[in-house]
């Protein structure tokens, strides 16, 4: 069967960077970093990112490229016959997860898009209010998720080169813009400095072994690595994209992004004096009061900033959904033989119910758990607590020890390979498992 190839090396990195670059950053990692000690959770987040989700990112580039296959036909062809392809398979059940409750928060994004664009969040609404009855009433949620897999369905149908790799090069240059205009903005509110002093200094007395926990949660989610995302548009990679220098490409633009939300969020949320760690409302709740507050004299400039604010984060969770729905479309496509848009119509699909189950587990079917959770935090809590940390583990061991190591070397062609095998072998597998454990441990 023909495969798809990004056509250009910046191509590659700009739709990796697509699916690192996405939620997490914008609306997960300010409110991490607002709860966990502001500059003290960024240092250990970055040590996260260095010595645990960067070798991932390496072996997951490594194990793509070199089969040229889908998640788990990439274990069938470099490993045959071994145990391995359970990482693969856990890798596809991770994305359908993850994808069904992204969605949800990237329909709400949606929402919010179209209505900052219309003016319905001007002055004057009680946002928490709003939200609330958004969130838990069960149609409106829906159709926003059902548009929002529709529009990743057709990016991912559309194909490699002339699907992904184009519309990222079209919006990760216009995220980038976005953020850098909503920075200067903001950094120019009265008293933003005190949130910047916020953000940069660190306040050493709230790390606990559950701030590293969540460092290492947030390294792998915000950089998308452990279920074999990355594996997948590896395996589009050509033969002159160089692995190592593309993740720490990704790695770097990934950081930035994060780091530079919370440029734009907390001199914003310092300037109307309202509390850092309002947890995930900050986004749909305390946002739109603090654009008000902000801009309340002049509407136009309200208008601008929520506008530009909510379709930053609509592009970000765009480029993200399409490479995990990706994960899912290619195993299907290549596997049962299927055309790529029957592949894809079966995960939109799929993803649409699961989704909707997702989006009613916040009205509806409040009441309806499993252990304990509704769909959206069950979801959240396998992938995030059990999916993705295993994968990232089995990954890194796999290309440490189990693969062909001339193979490695060959894929990797770096004069860091000593110590990135390194990292594979020990320091991520080791780092990784330590607060796996502790994390399942502790609940
Ligand atoms: N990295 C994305 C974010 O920060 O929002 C989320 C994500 C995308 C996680 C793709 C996992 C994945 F496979």
């Amino acid at each position: 069967m023909e495969r798809g190839n990004f056509g250009s090396k910046i191509g590659a990195v700009l739709a990796s960077a697509g699916s690192a670059v996405g939620l997490g950053n914008i609306w997960r990692f300010p409110t991490e970093c607002g709860s966990n000690g502001g500059a003290a959770f960024i240092l250990i987040y970055l040590m996260c990112v260095f010595f645990l989700a960067m070798p991932v990112m390496v072996a997951e580039f490594v194990i793509g490229r070199s089969s040229h296959s889908n998640v788990v036909g990439s274990y069938r062809v470099l490993a045959p016959g071994k145990p391995w392809v359970v990482s693969g398979f856990m890798g596809v059940l991770a994305g359908f997860l993850v994808l069904s409750y992204y969605s949800v928060v990237a329909g709400w994004t949606l929402d919010y898009t179209c209505e900052s664009l219309v003016g319905n969040l001007m002055s004057g609404s009680d946002f928490g209010q709003h939200f609330n009855d958004f969130v838990s009433s069960p149609w409106r949620p829906a159709l926003f998720l059902t548009v929002f897999l529709l529009l990743t369905h057709y990016v991912v149908a559309t194909g490699v080169e002339k699907g992904i790799e184009r519309y990222s090069k079209i919006m990760m240059p216009l995220l980038l813009l976005i953020i850098f205009v909503l920075a200067a903005f903001s950094l120019t509110m009265p008293n933003a400095m005190e949130g910047l002093r916020f953000l940069l200094t660190p306040d050493f007395s709230k790390v606990t072994k559950d701030v590293v926990i969540s460092a290492m949660g947030q390294a792998f989610f915000s950089l998308s690595v452990g279920m074999g995302t990355l594996a997948t548009y590896a395996s589009y990679f050509n033969k002159e994209t160089r692995l190592f220098s593309s993740a720490v490409g990704v790695c770097t633009i990934d950081t930035l992004v994060a780091v530079s939300a919370g440029f734009i969020i907390f001199p914003a949320v310092f300037s109307v004096g309202v509390s850092a760690d309002s947890g995930p409302g900050l986004v749909f709740i305390t946002l739109p009061y603090v654009f008000q507050e902000a801009f309340g004299g002049v509407p136009v400039l309200e208008y601008i900033f929520s506008g530009l604010f909510y379709v930053l984060l609509l592009l970000a969770a765009l480029t993200s959904s399409i490479s995990m729905h990706e994960i899912c479309t290619a195993y299907i496509h290549e596997t049962f033989k299927l055309s790529r848009p029957k592949a894809a119509t079966i995960v939109t699909a799929l993803c649409l119910l699961m989704g909707i189950a997702c989006s009613l587990s916040f009205g509806l079917w409040k009441e309806v758990t499993v252990m304990g959770k509704g769909f959206f935090d069950l979801f959240d809590f396998i992938t995030a607590k059990f999916l993705m940390p295993l994968g990232g583990l089995l990954i890194c061991t796999f290309v440490g020890w189990d693969m062909n190591k001339k193979l490695v070397a060959q894929e990797l062609d770096s004069r860091f390979t000593p110590l990135l095998m390194v990292l594979f072998s020990w320091v991520a597998p080791i780092g990784i498992g330590i607060i796996f454990i502790y994390g399942l441990i502790s609940g």
